[in-house]
């Protein structure tokens, strides 16, 4: 039977998402945060973008990571612990396990304990010989880790999936530089990233065919309605998420489609026409500007992987010895 490890006080709860739609919708610009679009169902239709034709992040970066997996492995060294905020599933890291050479642990950190607890089983099954000490913790807020039966020669964060690209570069340098004084010097960084390319096939990834991202996009209200004793008309909003080039980011927003005002624990809020809740961001970043957000957080690059088209990066950063 796997024990996960439950960082305190960490969870948001109910009160904190009340408050935060709030705040959100109460804004000049109205916005809601984007972390709440993983509840179960989000979580769901988020696996089934990463199926999409027109969302060719995720396949793209598993294929690098199992073209390149060996030299990754190298890259990370041996006895080293490898940490993993966001792990969900654990997919990804999989293809790694193969790779690494006498690891001292792999550390799983994710908000939902049934994503945790399935992932270790399984990987624990397949790679008896890799410590696997699973964290329930939202780790975009500070969280605590429990203590490891073994000193790791040094400490690497996995952070693939383009998750970094939701943070604008301000909160990315805040966040990486948590992560460096995390790993300390000699430690590393292990990132993947969705690459700046043309505005026709960014757009068409967040955008796809068969309303997919829409649905997933929708499922925020949709919680809304459920969680928080509202009556948000679905069909009176719609997923609209073009490329700014100026900003060289996709921007999500539920658009009203008409004068609306929708009622939320007890309180009203007003739409007009064509006004809209800004949710998500999602940067693309050339190797050079990642670089530089990290660097900015103490991080030196090593090396960078990309697949033929140099749609997706993943990037091997190190803070140096002291
Ligand atoms: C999780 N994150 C990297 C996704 C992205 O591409 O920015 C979230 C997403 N939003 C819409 N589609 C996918």
């Amino acid at each position: 039977m796997t024990q996960t490890f439950t960082s305190k006080d960490n969870i948001p709860d109910h009160q904190e998402f009340l408050q935060d739609v709030i705040a959100g919708l109460s804004a000049p610009q109205k916005t809601l945060p984007y972390k709440y679009f993983y509840d179960e169902k989000g979580s769901q239709l988020f696996d089934q973008i990463c199926e999409l034709e027109e969302y060719y992040l995720t396949r793209t970066e598993q294929h690098i990571l199992q073209e390149r997996g060996a030299e990754m492995g190298e890259w990370i060294g041996p006895h080293a612990l490898l940490f993993e905020p966001g792990a969900g599933s654990s997919v990804k890291v999989e293809t790694l396990f193969p790779h690494l050479h006498t690891p001292a642990a792999y550390v799983p950190v994710d908000i939902s304990r049934e994503h945790l607890l399935a992932s270790t089983e399984r990987l624990q099954k397949r790679f008896p010989h890799i410590p696997i000490v699973p964290v329930v913790a939202d780790y975009s807020s500070p969280f605590s880790t429990p203590s490891l039966e073994q000193t790791p020669n040094r400490i690497v964060v996995f952070y693939p999936g383009s998750t970094i690209g939701n943070f604008p570069p301000e909160e990315a340098v805040s966040f990486l530089k948590r992560l460096s004084n995390f790993v300390g010097p000699g430690g590393g960084l292990l990132i993947g990233f969705d690459v700046k390319k043309d505005k026709a096939r960014l757009e068409a990834a967040y955008n796809d065919k068969k309303g997919v991202t829409a649905a997933f996009h929708m499922n925020l209200l949709e919680r809304i309605n459920r969680e928080l004793r509202a009556n948000i008309e679905l069909t009176q909003f719609a997923h609209h998420a073009p490329f700014n080039e100026d900003k060289s980011r996709i921007e999500m927003h539920l658009v009203s489609r008409c004068p609306q005002k929708v009622s939320i624990a007890g309180r009203t809020f007003s739409f007009e026409e064509g006004e809209t809740i800004f949710t998500e961001c999602s940067y693309k970043h050339t190797p050079e500007k990642l670089a530089a957000i990290a660097e900015k957080a103490g991080f030196v690059r090593d090396v960078f992987w990309t697949d033929q088209e140099e749609l997706f990066g993943v990037m091997a950063l190190s803070i140096p010895n002291e």
